[in-house]
């Protein structure tokens, strides 16, 4: 039995939703991330994917999420069974909450690695360990720092030690306070940076490579990643937003506050991207140089400003910060149903959590050092956790959600608890029915090569298919026409 039928804890204040979700989502997968894969992946094609992405599927998914947590007042998995329960559905359903909720804390064993690099370039720009450093020497730099594991390994545990802290003092006041003066912190950073960025000659190279689009440059295994990412980036099917959205009061509007954080989430990846590729670019560094890429770029821009070290300190703390307030949404989901379900207080919860991560993100951190040599189908423990959270558990269990809300609970279920004007609504329902799940699976079809697809060409027989599609769904689903129509 479950013992969440007691009131369950709020946001404080009218903004406290956004701000904790928007700094869930805003974190690496924006500043680190998203440009090093725009890097990998060729750039305008990529971030076009991204954008299409976030819009088609990230945002409905997102509020399907939002309007599940507070529906169903729980964990995900209490969350999905309750509201499967309500619509007389088998309670196995709860398995997509259970995958949502190891897909977050999954997640949380890489994400500590790399906020830890970002922790140790804060304390190497405030000790001076960079400066007079040539582009030649930060690739030295950056890869020194990942080959001792002492040091790697005591950042990382930083991480996981102030995400358990924050975690443990609860949601009022631990995650709220920390979000509210860290998110305009890191754009005014951002600002500055682009700002640099704009004189330093590389910044037509920059604007050229991230909005020209070249539908050449993108390949498959490009249009999964991006899909993948647009889930990370959103903090999606991995139990944070579901878990934050379960401590959403009734009145405020689901659609508005997804939008909210979508629009604040893409504009700090387009402006981490603007701040990062005219550096790259002014420097002639290579932009598919992978994950060290913005530890690599960024000390050179800030070596070359002025005020630049003190600047360097503001944005790695800014980064940190990012970081945190993400990490801290990974274990919301597996802290809430310890303590909903196996009776353990919060701090209990949080610190037995906080082991199990240690360990295993202690593995995660060797695969740069010692466990170098210990791959599996060629890649190590660190990107097995990247590859399986991003392309595949996210992008499934975000089309899990989306069926799920789509065509398993009764359609006024989501409807009370989404509050949108009807025509928003049907538009909501036609992207959770068909465009996300039809987007999801193609994208994996075309991923593992059983059909060749291009998406930029073959645009019309896409959309020919997505409207075949609808109309059998909707003319094969009994009650559909009541959903659309009342
Ligand atoms: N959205 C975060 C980022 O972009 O850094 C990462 C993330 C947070 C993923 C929370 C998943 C999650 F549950």
């Amino acid at each position: 039995m479950t013992k969440t039928e007691r009131p369950r804890t709020q946001w404080l204040g009218r903004w406290g939703f956004v701000l904790a979700a928007t700094g869930s989502a805003v974190g690496l997968g924006n500043v680190w991330k998203f440009p090093y894969m725009t890097g990998e992946y060729g750039g305008g094609a990529f971030v076009l994917v991204y954008l299409a992405c976030i819009l088609s599927v990230g945002v409905p998914v997102m509020m399907t999420e939002i309007a599940l947590g507070r529906r169903g007042r729980g964990s995900p998995i209490d969350a999905i069974r309750r509201m499967a329960s309500e619509a007389g559905r088998s309670s196995a359903w709860s398995l997509l909450g259970w995958m949502a909720m190891l897909c977050g804390f999954m997640i949380l064993c890489f994400y500590v690695v790399v906020a830890g690099w970002s922790f140790a370039y804060l304390w190497k720009m405030i000790s001076g360990g960079l400066a007079g450093s040539s582009v030649d020497d930060m690739a030295a730099i950056f890869s020194a720092n990942n080959a001792n594991p002492w040091s790697l390994g005591a950042w990382s545990t930083v991480v996981a030690v102030a995400t358990m802290v924050i975690v443990g003092k609860g949601v009022q006041s631990g995650i709220e306070k920390s979000v509210s003066w860290m998110m305009p912190g890191m754009v005014i950073m951002l600002i500055i940076m682009i700002g640099y960025g704009a004189f330093s000659g590389g910044f037509g190279d920059a604007l050229h490579f991230l909005f020209a689009f070249n539908a050449s440059s993108l390949s498959s295994e490009g249009m999964l990643a991006a899909m993948g990412h647009a889930f990370f980036t959103l903090s999606l099917a991995s139990g944070a937003i579901l878990t934050y959205g379960s401590y959403l009061p009734r009145e405020a509007s689901i659609g508005r506050t997804t939008l909210t954080v979508a629009v604040a989430d893409t504009l700090v990846a387009l402006m981490a991207g603007l701040a990062i590729f005219p550096v790259i670019f002014a420097n002639g560094m290579e932009p598919g140089s992978g994950p060290g890429l913005i530890f690599m770029s960024l000390p050179l821009a800030f070596q070359a400003m002025p005020l630049g070290t003190l600047f360097g300190i503001l944005f790695f703390v800014m980064l940190s910060m990012a970081a945190l307030t993400s990490s801290i949404s990974m274990v919301e989901a597996t802290v809430s149903w310890l303590t909903d379900n196996k009776g353990l207080s919060r701090r209990v919860a949080s610190w037995g959590t906080g082991i199990v991560l240690w360990v295993i993100s202690t593995m995660a951190m060797l695969s740069f050092n010692v466990g170098a040599e210990w791959t599996l189908l060629g890649k190590h423990f660190f990107d097995w956790l990247d590859f399986l959270t991003s392309r595949l558990m996210m992008p499934l269990g975000g089309l899990g959600m989306a069926l799920f809300a789509g065509f398993v609970l009764r359609s006024e279920m989501l409807r009370e608890e989404l509050g949108l004007s009807p025509m928003i609504h049907g538009l909501w329902l036609f992207m959770v029915r068909y465009v996300s799940p039809l987007g999801i699976l193609l994208i994996f079809v075309d991923a593992l090569g059983w059909l060749d697809i291009d998406f930029a060409a073959q645009w019309p027989w896409l959309a020919l298919v997505l409207a075949v599609v609808t109309l059998i769904g909707e003319l094969t689903r009994p009650g559909l026409k009541r959903a659309f129509c009342s």
